[in-house]
């Protein structure tokens, strides 16, 4: 995988130091043996006085100053010399680190660029590839940077009009964030990439194309299926809710029926006797105004039980009328607060499980109000929005929501469970000493 990596050209390195030291002994010595040399020859030949004679007729130019004249030249450029070696010497040192930092750098840079998990590839202005790291080609379905480098990154697309779109803007300078690009790798497998395209221009380089892919194939599959499990589990809440609902129902009905029957056939006995025994037998009568009094607080009871379980108002009056009439009850067993009911838009036509989810987050809500709260006003509104949007939400100015407090009731998440079966969302705003706002927005069907 190597050969897709684009080396720096190989720079030349400056000798080690001890060598460079060795050749400047040796050429030390050769200086000297050199000087060695001349002054043998010279006191074997005489040659100053041979010189001194030569030059004495010339004594007027002062040309017998010229050999220690030359003397301290010789020593003055042998300093020279010795300066700009050194000079060379600290250049070249300089150098060498800079080479160093260079390659370390390569190779950090090599590291990054082929470790990357993000497909990476450099190609020519017209989109050849020149260059990708192991990620790009994997996405690819390649099995080796050769296969890639010559091939055109448009041949990858999936929509070949794309590619000739993206080339116009690329020519235009523009660089392209793709949210979803879908590319067709080698033996036809399906890619699909958040990429990232931009026109590249360095100096020394001719223009080409930057490319950055991330895989996000696998992504999109488990988005996919969580997005079918949430609607599953949203069926199945809805399913679980309606049989409740309708287990409620049942319940509610047998309780009148059978339960509230009877009651009602004791009580009538119970009067009967009473009316019997009136004036003759104290203490039979004395029972059976307890057996009335009793029946008919049982069935009080009994009455306030099917209620909550079935609340007959919403199937005899409608929506806005059924939670009026929880309201009426409500303001009864909370004389001290001020509850306010806003209602807004058509409510007639929505559908039971609309009815139903409004009604019981308006009752949990006002329940939840009375326990926890401490609150002095309420409002309760109802809002059709449109025509596929009912909005709900009972607000109050208690103590509100403590952030803190470790939540063990099942009220609130049941109201999210049944909101969000039917597709809406739940929302709780809240500021500790200001209240509590749960609202909710619900997506309004065609009644079935
Ligand atoms: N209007 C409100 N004002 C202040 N706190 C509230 C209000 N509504 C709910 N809370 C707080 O949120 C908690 C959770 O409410 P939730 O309705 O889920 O449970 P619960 O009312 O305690 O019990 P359950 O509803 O199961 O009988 C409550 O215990 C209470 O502390
Ligand atoms: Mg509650």
């Amino acid at each position: 995988m190597n050969e897709a990596w684009l080396t720096i050209p190989a720079t030349i390195y400056a000798p080690h130091a001890p060598v460079r030291q060795r050749r400047a002994l040796r050429d030390l010595v050769l200086v000297i043996g050199a000087s060695a040399a001349t002054f043998l020859l010279s006191s074997a030949f005489q040659l100053r006085e041979w010189l001194t004679d030569i030059t004495r007729p010339l004594e007027r130019y002062q040309i017998d100053e010229l050999p220690l004249t030359f003397a301290v030249l010789a020593v003055s450029l042998a300093w020279f010399a010795w300066r700009r070696w050194r000079h060379a010497e600290e250049e070249l040192q300089l150098r060498v680190a800079a080479q160093q930092a260079l390659v370390a750098h390569e190779a950090q840079y090599r590291t990054l660029f082929m470790e990357n998990l993000a497909g990476t590839a450099l190609a020519s202005a017209q989109g050849e590839i020149l260059l990708c790291n192991p990620a790009f080609i994997r996405m690819l379905g390649l099995e080796h940077a050769s296969q890639a480098r010559g091939r055109n990154f448009g041949q990858f697309y999936a929509d070949k009009d794309l590619w000739q779109k993206h080339q116009q803007a690329l020519a235009a300078g523009r660089k392209l964030e793709i949210g979803v690009l879908e590319l067709r790798g080698a033996s036809g497998i399906e890619v699909k990439a958040i990429a990232c395209v931009q026109p590249h221009r360095s100096p020394g380089v001719s223009a080409g194309l930057l490319v950055f892919l991330a895989d996000i194939s696998e992504l999109q599959i488990m988005q996919r299926e969580l997005a079918d499990a949430l609607a599953e589990n949203r069926l199945l809440s809805q399913k679980y809710l309606m049989v409740q609902e309708d287990e409620r129902r049942n319940l509610a009905r047998e309780l009148h029926d059978e339960l509230g029957q009877c009651l009602n056939a004791i009580k009538l006995d119970a009067v009967v006797i009473r009316d019997m025994v009136q004036g003759r037998q104290p203490e039979i009568e004395v029972s059976a105004k307890a057996i009335v009094e009793l029946s008919g607080h049982v069935y009080e009871v009994v009455r306030g039980i099917m209620q909550r379980l079935r609340p007959a108002a919403l199937d005899a009056l409608g929506l806005r009328d059924a939670v009026e009439h929880l309201l009426g009850q409500w303001r009864r067993g909370n004389p001290g607060v001020d509850c306010r009911f806003v209602a807004g838009g058509d409510l007639s036509d929505l559908d039971e499980m609309l009815n139903i989810t409004v009604y019981r987050l308006a009752q949990e809500c006002l329940t939840n109000i009375a326990k926890h709260a401490r609150a002095a006003h309420v409002t309760v509104s109802l809002e059709r929005r449109d025509p596929h949007e009912l909005l709900v939400a009972v607000a109050d100015d208690g103590c509100g929501l403590d952030a803190a407090a470790k939540r063990t009731g099942l009220g609130l998440i049941g109201l999210r469970e049944r909101v969000e079966a039917l597709s809406g969302r739940l929302h709780l705003a809240t500021e500790p000493g200001k209240g509590l706002t749960v609202s909710a927005v619900l997506p309004v069907t065609a009644q079935h």
